[in-house]
């Protein structure tokens, strides 16, 4: 079996996005498993810059067939707006393939996803307001409109018939306009026609490449602490970014995973509210957020910068399985005399070595640092581990020993061949 899946080890933004670029080259099938719009994978390739948001990156290379799995939730003028500007880039793109069970997002899902945060009042999660909450919502309340269902225009008035007057009465309640039937019918009827050709049931299709040997990419989206189990809830997104949900969102089983790959940053972004211990409101926060550009793709907001927390990392290697680490962003860091590393935290009188599950204890914690010699120099022009400078060698050998887990690919730039990879063995298992 040749599957790999490439989660986000921390809170999202780790890069993913090249990653799946440089690995996609080597992918018959890419497709991606959980999220929509709410995230913004940046690919930076032969001087050009390509912003992805539901496409998976994959899609760059003409032999790759890229899928938008089940797992997603689509907003179809989004989309349709991604996909032509991508062409106008580059023409020559791979085949681009929707899943029929995956949920269509509609405007009523964003007035709702702004009505919602207004609600929590200063517990706020800091949403992309992209509707992406209430859509997942639809999906669980079984009021969802699948992309199947989208594309058959009966099927898909009976249904928004039925969800809108729902919904219409949820907007009255909160005292907001309503949405008209008759003008959302016809807007979003037009790009059903232009999605029509896109959408198959992909899951039988992803099985068979399994089944057949070819090299499966899953590609994840936002990160493991944004899951909505196993991260900082309620601070997390609505869907499964850990490794499993490559199998809720394509529709294998966990016996077609065969490598899985954690994404990280050298060191921790966060975007949104909820706790970050290891965060830095001072001048070396600073300097990482504008040497980093660690501004959002979707939002434009800028990112709450700190030190690598190792707790995360640690937690993140069991809650994925992962078979190798792939550190991004070491190149931002040089030039900082000491770097310091989270290897625990305190809590309440106890070292803990885990994120507690309250949200609330959680905020409590107080890291413990290791402070490590920095390293500095132009890290992008590196092509080897022996190319770096020998404190940068160590702060990777002290990731590794401190999550057991074997770096496989170390990124120090944006471009495709800012690339070293470590351990090959480690890529398609
Ligand atoms: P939502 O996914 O728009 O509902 O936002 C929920 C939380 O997830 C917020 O803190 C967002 O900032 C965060 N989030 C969602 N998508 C991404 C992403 O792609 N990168 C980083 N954070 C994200």
């Amino acid at each position: 079996m040749s599957t790999l899946v490439i989660v986000g080890a921390q809170w999202g933004d780790e890069a993913k996005g090249k990653l799946v670029d440089v690995l996609g080259s080597q992918a018959d099938v890419v497709v991606r498993f959980a999220g929509g719009n709410n995230a913004g994978h940046t690919v930076i390739t032969g001087g050009k810059t390509f912003k992805f948001q539901l496409i998976p990156a994959g899609i760059l290379h003409p032999g790759t067939t890229a899928i938008i799995g089940s797992g997603m939730v689509v907003c179809p003028k989004g989309l349709l707006e991604e996909l032509d500007r991508t062409l106008a880039q580059k023409p020559d793109l791979g085949t681009l393939l929707i899943s029929s069970a995956a949920h269509v997002v509609f405007p009523y899902h964003r007035m709702l996803d702004a009505l919602e945060e207004e609600a929590r009042g200063a517990n706020k999660i800091g949403t992309t307001s992209r509707g992406i909450g209430p859509a997942y919502q639809d999906k669980v309340a079984r009021f969802g409109i699948r992309m199947g269902e989208f594309i058959k225009p009966e099927l898909f008035e009976m249904r928004l018939r039925e969800v809108l007057a729902y919904k219409n009465r949820l907007l009255q309640m909160f005292g907001s306009p309503t949405v008209e039937f008759d003008a959302l019918y016809e807007e979003y009827s037009k790009y059903a026609d232009r999605l029509r050709p896109f959408v198959v049931d992909t899951e039988v299709l992803v099985y068979k490449a399994v089944e057949a040997d070819k090299k499966v990419l899953f590609e994840g989206a936002q990160g493991t602490f944004l899951d909505l189990d196993s991260g900082t809830y309620p601070y997390v997104t609505s869907s499964h970014p850990v490794s499993g949900g490559a199998c809720l969102g394509t529709g294998v089983g966990p016996r077609a995973i065969q490598s899985v790959l954690g994404v990280c940053k050298a060191y921790t972004t966060r975007v949104g509210s909820g706790p970050f211990p290891t965060e830095l409101e001072d001048e070396i926060g600073e300097f990482i957020r504008d040497k980093g550009q660690e501004y959002g793709t979707v939002t434009g907001r800028g990112r709450r910068c700190g030190w690598l927390d190792l707790v995360v990392l640690k937690q993140a290697s069991r809650l994925n399985s992962l078979s190798g680490l792939v550190v991004t962003r070491l190149d931002v860091l040089s030039g900082i005399e000491k770097v310091k590393v989270a290897t625990s935290y305190d809590f309440e009188g106890e070292q803990i070595d885990h994120i507690p599950a309250n949200v609330w204890d959680f905020a409590k914690v107080s890291p413990h640092y290791e402070e490590m010699e920095g390293w500095d120099g132009d890290l992008q022009k590196c092509r080897t581990m022996d190319d770096l400078p020998s404190s940068a060698r160590r702060y990777l050998d002290f990731i590794e020993d401190q999550t057991r887990t074997p770096v496989a690919i170390v990124s120090i730039g944006p471009d495709r061949d800012e690339t070293i990879v470590v351990r090959p063995q480690l890529i398609w298992g």
